[in-house]
């Protein structure tokens, strides 16, 4: 970092409501739906709010619901300031909101600055107005392609009939804006006002390492890698350009100076917060994976994005070792910025948790191609007691956490959806290699023994599973032991103990196999991913744990909170 970003930085906000809150992630197609035609909508999310608040979550995060022909799921936005009809109107959006907020629920919104729609009138108006018009200059056309390959698998140009290409990292249905163009930044920037005087409490950036493109396309050196920084690795030419860093320092200056209610926000201790007509600013959450803390560190100026999520749980397998890595680089970088890096175990990109960790480790280290089409054996009881322990990691770790639909539900990846109804675009541009990422993304199960669980009335857009009767929110609700009552009852205990949500850690001394830390003012974790029971740490009580105790002893696959 230079010495001039350096002395730009400002503090972060100690105080701000996001730096211990824990999200839930919204798929809205996929949670509920209420008009009946098999997808879900912002009405159903509405109807469902009494799941979210007995949850306890501080904050939900909706992914795109704008109007969209749905080529990658939503994330191909043809108007950034509207509500698809599918999902309802703008004014259900402002019911959704003040209803959460009248359940203390902050709402986040996706932003998805990289790219848009094919369907986006400026993008149609450029492929009409021809090679060499200002409109194709909010693009990137160009007579040659360069070597760069999409995201999706293929080739990341894709040629219109008057024989220039337009480049897309993602799928064809996604060009890329040029965000060297003036009226690129000009629109997000109304785009981002447009949703803060809704009232949303913060946005959810897409790809956030994209947006520009290095001058002149340079092609891609063979062999180098895109998205986590390895030791050697280059960065892509279309990732982490300098000009980034200003873009979001920008729209951090209007979301900090943008006056709005970012839900009724009672509890909010920021400094600048001046209730009763609070303006605390809306958050910024990255998405960019990064594996190496250098990648990150520029982004954490304190005066530029608010949180980069702390992906780095996701790819570990089940091992205390690998899992004590990458809480610790986080966590470091994290106290060395004093920024916000917000723990993820599960989003709607990759296998849920109870598949990964109910696998062969080793297939979660280096995916097979057998894998990636989602043939292997699966022990779900084991996947579902790992994923139980590491649900008490995810939220006794310092600071925030997000929580993917279904992941308080326990659900498993399906895998057994067959290829005609797969949707997701990674499976025809990966040559049917990669079975993408429909498996996270069933409709969830509300109640009921067979589909569609009341999800709605009728079929869904993507099957369900046939065995998911006990999976339900309501077969859950009354079971004691089930996995909705763990995450319910650890976020009752998050949001009052002292020494949960944001701070430090001290890992305490363990067996290999085990990890343990402590946190002020008395509360210790311990996860046993070992295959022998373990001896408790010292302790008073027994705060919850995520499956039987043997005594004094903590059996393998398990988690635990002591005081
Ligand atoms: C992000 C989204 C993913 C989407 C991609 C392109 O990675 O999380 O779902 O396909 O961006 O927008």
């Amino acid at each position: 970092m230079s010495a001039e970003t350096e002395s730009s930085a400002q503090p972060y906000d100690q105080g701000a409501w996001w730096r211990d809150a824990v999200v839930y992630q919204v798929y809205p197609r996929s949670f509920a739906d209420a008009n009946g035609d098999g997808e879900g909508d912002l009405p159903g999310v509405l109807s469902r709010l009494g799941h979210l608040a007995d949850l306890g979550v501080d904050a939900i995060w909706l992914s795109p619901f704008y109007p969209s022909p749905l080529a990658d799921g939503g994330y191909d936005v043809a108007d950034y300031c509207d509500v698809d009809p599918r999902y309802g109107t703008l004014a259900d959006f402002d019911a959704l909101v003040a209803a959460a907020a009248a359940k203390n629920i902050k709402v986040i919104v996706d932003i998805v600055p990289n790219h848009c729609s094919a369907e986006h009138p400026w993008f149609r108006t450029a492929l009409a107005a021809g090679p060499g018009s200002p409109e194709r200059e909010r693009f990137v056309f160009r007579d040659e392609p360069n070597n760069w390959q999409s995201v999706f698998g293929g080739p990341a140009w894709t040629r219109v009939p008057d024989g220039q290409w337009y480049l897309h990292l993602f799928d064809s249905g996604q060009p890329d804006w040029n965000w060297r163009h003036p009226d690129v930044v000009a629109m997000f920037e109304r785009v981002l006002r447009f949703w803060l005087d809704r009232g949303v409490a913060g946005f959810r950036i897409d790809v956030a390492n994209m947006l520009f493109k290095q001058d002149g396309l340079p092609d891609v050196v063979p062999g180098s890698q895109g998205g986590p920084l390895t030791p050697g690795h280059t960065s892509m030419p279309y990732e982490h350009q300098p000009e980034l860093l200003d873009l979001y320092r920008s729209w951090r200056k209007i979301l900090d100076s943008h006056p709005g209610d970012r839900g009724t926000a009672p509890a909010c201790t920021a400094p600048a917060c001046t209730a009763p007509a609070c303006t605390t600013p809306a958050c910024t959450v990255a998405e960019m994976w990064f594996g190496h803390p250098d990648q990150a560190r520029p982004y954490m100026t304190g005066d530029g994005l608010a949180q980069l999520f702390g992906f780095g749980l996701m790819p570990t397998p089940w091992s205390a070792e690998e899992f004590r890595t990458v809480i610790d680089a986080s966590h470091r970088l994290a106290r060395e910025t004093g920024g916000s890096i917000p723990w993820v175990l599960g989003n709607h990109d990759v296998p849920r948790m109870v598949t990964r960790f109910g696998v062969d480790q080793d297939l979660v280290r280096a995916p097979t191609p057998e894998v990636l089409l989602g043939r292997m054996d699966v022990d779900v009881e084991l996947g579902t007691r790992r994923a139980r322990a590491a649900a008490l990691l995810l939220l006794a770790l310092p600071g925030g956490a997000y929580i993917y639909q279904g992941d308080e539900l326990g659900l498993p990846e399906h895998l057994a959806i067959a290829d005609e109804a797969r949707q997701d675009p990674m499976f025809e541009r990966t040559l049917r290699t990669f079975i993408g990422r429909d498996g996270c993304r069933a409709p969830l199960p509300w109640s009921g023994t067979t589909p569609p669980y009341a999800f709605g009335a009728g079929d869904t857009w993507l099957p369900q599973p046939e065995d998911w009767a006990a999976l339900t929110v309501a077969a859950q609700r009354g079971d004691p032991g089930s996995t909705l009552n763990l995450y319910r009852a650890a976020l009752a205990i998050r949001r009052d103990h002292p020494a949960l949500g944001d701070g430090d850690l001290t890992w305490l001394d363990t067996p290999p196999g085990v990890l343990a830390f402590a946190r002020d003012p008395g509360f210790t974790l311990m996860v046993n991913f070992g295959a022998e029971p373990v001896p408790l740490a010292w302790h008073h009580d027994v705060l919850l744990a995520s499956g039987p105790l043997d005594g004094d002893l903590l059996p393998p696959d398990t988690g635990v909170w002591l005081s």
